[in-house]
């Protein structure tokens, strides 16, 4: 039986560092570190996360500025928050809810985030400088991803670790980051042949696909490091009632697997204690000052 990695444990760990940190910058710089979060509309789900990040924002210490903007807000209104907010100094840290309403061209959006506000890691700048090993922003579910491979595994020189997925918002910049731990990588995709036997090779998996329950425990090479980044919601049979399943069914893997992110409580919780962390280091290099060694 696979070890359950427990995200929800490691997000909290991470937190309260983050925490510790936030209180040494605001005595350092003399103000808090400050996240601005838009959101445009009313998507529940995006509701739901926006809160949460207030919240979390909040709670290490950090100044949190919401922005709730109509869902009939135009591109040019969007724009010019973006610009005032790259403009304020108490403002590290910018993140804009995605998905935005159509008519509304997230890339043009992201390109006007400034890369060095930019702490979800989607600007073609930080891109490139995670492409080159340049220091920028790194999407923060990946980077929590590794975070977990690390604790999990130790040194990850050699492994061979299969990504199933190749978005720009977890797929490519995992495998980047899996490359330079010196893994060996393969991203797999919805055109790769014969998905399960790739998958077997692997000791480690990410899978970040969007579809329930795709990887069952006959494609999991026994005791292999399971890494499920999906969430869907799906119907439970027999009831009105949903509930939340990875991309990984987990039954079938975890009798296969040596260790497993279970969903919800694996990645998920990671991915804002990932955002404070980039949150407090846009800080502290905004102010000019070192980025604390560990954070
Ligand atoms: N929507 C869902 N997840 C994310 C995220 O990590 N960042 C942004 N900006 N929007 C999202």
């Amino acid at each position: 039986m696979a070890e359950r990695i427990d995200g929800k444990a490691f997000a909290a760990t991470l937190r309260a560092k983050v925490g510790e940190h936030a209180a040494q910058f605001a005595a350092q710089a003399g103000r808090p570190a400050g996240l601005a979060v838009v959101l445009v509309g009313e998507d529940p789900a995006s509701q739901v996360y926006v809160r949460s990040k207030h919240k979390a924002t909040v709670e290490a210490g950090m100044a949190s500025f919401e922005h709730r903007l109509p869902a009939d807000t135009d591109e040019a209104t969007l724009l010019a928050l973006v610009a005032q907010l790259n403009a304020d100094p108490a403002v590290d840290g910018i993140l804009v809810q995605l998905p935005l309403p159509a008519g509304i061209d997230e890339q043009a959006v992201i390109a006007a985030i400034s890369p060095d506000k930019d702490v979800d890691g989607f600007h073609v700048i930080n891109a490139g400088r995670l492409s080159v090993g340049q220091p920028g922003f790194v999407p923060c579910t990946p980077l929590g991803c590794l975070m977990l491979l690390k604790d999990r595994l130790g040194d990850l020189s050699g492994l061979e670790a299969v990504v199933i997925g190749r978005s720009n918002i977890v797929g490519k910049p995992m495998a980047q980051l899996l490359t330079d731990a010196n893994a060996t990588v393969t991203i797999a995709h919805s055109r790769t042949r014969d998905l399960p036997a790739v998958v077997r090779r692997a000791d480690i998996v990410v899978a970040a696909v969007g579809r329930p329950e795709m990887i069952t425990g006959d494609w999991i090479k026994p005791g292999a490091c399971v890494i499920d980044v999906g969430i869907n919601r799906v119907s439970a049979p027999d009831s009105d009632k949903s509930r939340l399943v990875g991309d990984v069914e987990f039954d079938s893997a975890e009798k296969v697997a040596g260790s497993i992110t279970p969903v919800p409580g694996g990645v998920g919780p990671m991915t804002i204690a990932v955002l404070l962390r980039n949150a407090l280091v846009a800080a502290y290099r905004n102010q000019g000052l070192d980025v604390p060694a560990g954070l």
